[in-house]
C-alpha cells in the first residue's frame, strides 16, 4: 500500500505542477474570476492541507509557519479576497509544497496503517489528501477555462461513438442501496450505506447533448416562464441567461470558447456549463425532470441480475481510458455513445466522466451521518441551498470519483463542468 500511496502522491503533484507550467507567474497571481481563487492560492492551499493532515495529524510535526494556516484556510477568506493576502509567490509556493512533501515521504516510511485508528486505517488520510489535491486541480481547470487567452490543451483522439437507440431505460421500483461503508477512501458524506425505496422511474441512457439543448433554445426555452421555477426565472432575468456559458452565436452557427480557442459547437457532445436552474428548466421543457441523487446512483450502480451494487457502472475495477473520459485526457467531453464498455447494468452510458450531472437533490446528510475527519469538508455545507452533482467530468481524476461520490454547488453556478441527464416518473 505504501508504494501505491507514494505513486499517487507523486502523480497528483505532477498533475498540479503540469497544469500550472504553461501559465506565467503573473497570471498565477491575478484573479481571473470573482468566483475563483488566484491559481497560486490553490497550490499553496493543497500543500498547507497536506502539512496539516500528513505532518501535524499523522506525526505531530509542529506548524512550519502558523501564518500560512490562516492564509490558506478556505473558511477564513472568501475566494474573491484571496489576492489581498500575503500569499506565497509561485516560486515560494512550489518550494513550500515541495518541502512539505519531502517530510511526508520521510514519515510515510515509518507509518503504520493501524486498523484501530480511523485516520490511518487503509491509508484513509493519505487518500483524503490525494483526492483533495485532485479536486483542486479540477478547480484550477475551471479557473483556466475562465481565464482570457489560450491555454494548451491535450489532444487525445476520440473513440468512434456507437449510436444509442433507446432514449431512456425503465428502472423497476424497489429497495436499493445508497452510499458506502466499504469504499476505503470515501468521504464522510458518502456514508453510511443505507437502503432507500424508490418508485419505478425512467432515466435517460445518455446525458443531454448540445444538439438537444439547442432545440430547447430554438423553441424559446429561455423566454418561456413555464419551464422555470420562481427562483430560476428570477435568476435567468437578473443574469440575462440566454445560452450556456462560453457559447457565442456567429451568424447562424453556434461556437464555444474552450480554453481560449473558439470552435464550432459539437452537436453530439453532452452540454456543459449550464447552471442547475437551466438544467431544471430544460428537463421540464422536455416533459421530464432531473433525477434524484438516489435514482442517479441506482442507475449507475445497481445490477438487477445479481442484486448487488457496483463501485463503477462497468464493475468494481478502477476506471481506465477506454471506460470513461476522465483526468483531462482530452480537455472536453466526448460524444454520447463514446464508451459502450462503460455502460451500467441498467443501460446508462457515461454516468462516470464527461460532465458532472445535476440532480434534483439538495446536499444533505445521509441518515446517521458522522462528520469525519473534520466538519468543514461536508457538514457545514448541508442544508445551505447546494444541489448535488454526480459522476465526475472530463476534468475529474479517476481517484476522485466513484458511483457514491457526491459533489455540490449553488444552483446558479456554471463555471464547473456540469450538464444533465433527465428522468421521469414511470
Ligand atoms: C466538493 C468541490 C464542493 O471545492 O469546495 C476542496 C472540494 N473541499 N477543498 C470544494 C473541496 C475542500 C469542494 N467540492
Ligand atoms: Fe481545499
Amino acid at each position: 500500500m505504501k508504494e501505491q500511496i507514494a505513486r499517487q502522491l507523486e502523480e497528483v503533484r505532477q498533475r498540479s505542477l503540469g497544469l500550472l507550467s504553461p501559465v506565467s507567474e503573473e497570471d498565477q497571481i491575478v484573479q481571473h474570476s470573482e468566483l475563483m481563487s488566484p491559481l497560486v492560492w490553490d497550490l499553496g492551499h493543497v500543500g498547507n492541507y497536506e502539512e496539516i493532515w500528513l505532518l501535524r495529524m499523522v506525526a505531530g510535526v509542529p506548524a512550519s509557519n502558523p501564518e500560512l494556516d490562516d492564509i490558506y484556510d478556505a473558511f477564513k477568506h472568501a475566494r474573491r479576497q484571496r489576492t489581498r493576502l500575503a500569499l506565497l509567490n509561485p516560486n515560494e509556493a512550489r518550494q513550500y509544497i515541495g518541502n512539505v512533501r519531502g517530510r511526508v515521504f520521510d514519515i510515510l516510511e515509518d507509518v503504520e496503517f493501524d486498523p484501530t485508528n480511523p485516520l490511518l486505517h487503509e491509508g484513509f488520510i493519505y487518500g483524503m489528501v490525494v483526492q483533495h489535491e485532485h479536486q483542486h486541480d479540477e478547480t484550477m481547470l475551471a479557473t483556466l477555462q475562465l481565464r482570457p487567452g489560450e491555454y494548451p490543451v491535450r489532444l487525445a483522439s476520440d473513440p468512434k461513438p456507437v449510436s444509442i437507440t433507446t432514449e431512456e431505460v425503465l428502472v423497476d421500483g424497489g429497495t436499493f442501496t445508497v452510499g458506502t461503508d466499504i469504499e476505503p477512501w470515501a468521504y464522510d458524506n458518502e456514508r453510511p450505506c443505507h437502503q432507500v425505496t424508490l418508485p419505478p422511474f425512467y432515466i435517460d441512457t445518455a446525458p443531454v447533448t448540445n444538439e438537444r439543448y439547442l432545440s430547447f433554445m430554438a423553441e424559446g426555452g429561455y423566454g418561456d416562464r413555464r419551464w422555470w421555477t420562481d427562483e430560476g426565472w428570477a435568476w435567468r432575468m437578473e443574469a440575462s441567461l440566454e445560452h450556456p456559458e462560453f457559447w457565442d452565436l456567429d451568424g447562424a452557427t453556434w461556437s464555444r470558447t474552450r480554453f481560449g480557442r473558439k470552435e464550432t459547437l459539437p452537436m453530439d457532445e453532452p452540454v456543459q456549463h449550464v447552471c442547475w436552474h437551466e438544467a431544471d428548466a430544460y428537463a421540464r421543457w422536455a416533459g421530464k425532470r432531473l433525477p434524484t441523487e438516489q435514482e442517479w446512483e441506482t442507475a449507475a450502480s445497481w445490477d438487477p441480475k445479481t442484486k448487488t451494487k457496483r463501485r463503477f457502472p462497468w464493475g468494481n475495477g478502477e476506471p481506465t481510458p477506454d471506460l470513461a473520459n476522465l483526468g483531462e485526457a482530452r480537455f472536453k467531453p466526448t460524444a454520447v455513445g463514446s464508451f459502450p464498455g462503460g455502460v451500467s447494468p441498467l443501460g446508462c452510458h457515461q454516468m462516470i466522466g464527461d460532465v458532472w450531472e445535476w440532480t434534483s437533490s439538495p446536499f444533505e446528510a445521509y441518515p446517521e451521518f458522522n462528520s469525519f475527519p473534520y466538519r468543514e469538508y461536508s457538514e457545514v455545507f448541508f442544508g445551505r441551498g447546494y444541489k448535488v452533482l454526480r459522476g465526475g467530468s472530463w476534468a475529474t481524476h479517476p481517484l476522485a470519483i466513484r458511483n457514491t461520490f457526491r459533489n455540490w454547488d449553488f444552483p446558479v453556478r456554471r463555471q464547473i463542468f456540469a450538464g444533465l441527464r433527465c428522468a421521469r416518473d414511470a
